[in-house]
């Protein structure tokens, strides 16, 4: 049986169709939305040597020094965390050179982009998102009654801004732009995308998914931080889950002007953990690791896209800790082939039945994966 399908995705689309609000219809139907890595769990507890490959965690996190870090915290765990997220806040407002008043700690940063949505669609409106991409605001949107438009990426895969730009309406509340997108990896022209988020965001809210920047090889590439900085209209969201590899911890932030970030703040259903928060200080500290975990990032890529070469497959090398590759047979049946061979890859993402998303992983289990993809794809 595919535990991957999309049934539950579909579950979700269907609990929502026909709504107008979340509080017309109440709570229930939030309970219908899926996480991505949720519908893998089963899989993967009960398969604890397989080489998981389909949620683009980071394996090496958390680092030595975190994990020391975290367990001399324990005394601190029948506390709350008010001291913590003002440090974090703080320490978080000069990596990004803001003010703390900018910066908002979130349970992931998928929380920042479900608050996102409660803050300016909770009554209606319309949301305009590439297609594919990261599914929680699209999906949390429809589920809270938005209408969500979902605007296909152009024919190189990449996120079409002016297709985009023209659906953008009178009712649009928000414009979605993950940059580097999920689970293309492909990232925008520099200048057109901060281009297209000044413009729209005198329109609309624009939201900027920038958790995967961290990965971005291009020089010089921007943040939407310096619109956010010049007042825009912009909320920008990042992540501990990728390069700083604590997903399990549930911890991210978004960096907005004041008065946007205070009106997310009044969406949160409660703040982040005190143990995620002792990491994620102690993991911004911490240089040494993070550039292993781009190093490590960049060999485990070489060896998947030497594969594909091999094997004559097209791809996308991305700018991200994945791999976006033409499997040449359905995703699903491509993924039970692989399983069979120890390793869970990633789902399939309408509208590329063929095309895989593979999680670049431990470079120590690329060659079983090599010998896998030759297997399976020669
Ligand atoms: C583009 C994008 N945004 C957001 C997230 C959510 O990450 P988290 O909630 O772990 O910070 C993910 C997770 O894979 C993602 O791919």
């Amino acid at each position: 049986m595919n535990r991957f399908s999309r049934r539950s995705w579909l579950k979700s689309a269907g609990l929502a169709a026909g709504s107008t609000s979340l509080w017309l219809h109440g709570w229930d139907k939030l309970a219908g939305v899926t996480l991505p890595w949720e519908t893998e769990t089963v899989l993967y507890s009960s398969n604890p040597g397989i080489i998981k490959l389909s949620s683009n965690e980071n394996p090496y996190g958390p680092s030595e020094f975190v994990r020391k870090t975290m367990q001399s915290s324990f005394d601190l765990m029948c506390r709350y965390p008010a001291a913590e997220i003002q440090r974090l806040t703080e320490k978080l407002a000069e990596k990004e050179q803001v003010s703390p008043e900018h910066i908002l700690i979130t349970v992931g940063s998928t929380e920042g982009l479900k608050i996102a949505v409660l803050a300016y669609l909770k009554n209606g409106g319309e949301i305009v998102v590439p297609h594919p991409t990261f599914e929680a605001m699209p999906n949390y949107a429809e589920a809270c009654g938005a209408y969500v438009h979902k605007v296909l990426l152009d024919k190189n895969m990449v996120i079409d801004l002016e297709a985009m730009r023209r659906r953008c309406n009178a009712d649009t509340r928000m414009v979605f732009v993950c940059n580097p997108n999920n689970p293309t990896g492909t990232i925008l022209n520099a200048a057109a995308v901060e281009q297209f988020c000044a413009d729209l965001s005198g329109r609309t809210m624009v939201f900027a998914d920038e958790v995967y920047i961290d990965y971005i090889t291009e020089k010089n590439y921007p943040s939407m931080t310096s619109l956010v900085k010049q007042g825009y209209n912009v909320i920008v969201a990042r992540s501990f889950s990728k390069v700083y590899g604590l997903a399990g911890l549930r911890i991210g932030y978004l960096v907005a002007r004041p008065d946007i970030i205070s009106r997310l703040k009044k969406m949160q259903i409660d703040r982040p953990n005190m143990m995620a928060l002792v990491a994620a200080e102690a993991a911004l500290t911490e240089k040494e690791f993070y550039q292993f975990s781009l190093a490590k990032n960049s060999a485990s890529k070489k060896v998947i896209t030497d594969t594909l070469d091999t094997l004559g497959r097209k791809y996308i090398a991305g700018h991200a800790n994945f791999v976006y590759f033409d499997t040449g047979m359905p995703v699903t049946v491509f993924q039970d082939k692989m399983k069979s061979e120890g390793v869970m890859v990633g789902r399939v993402f309408d509208p590329y039945p063929q095309w895989c998303r593979l999680s670049t992983g431990r470079t120590e289990d690329m060659p079983a994966l090599k010998n896998a993809l030759l297997k399976v794809l020669s």
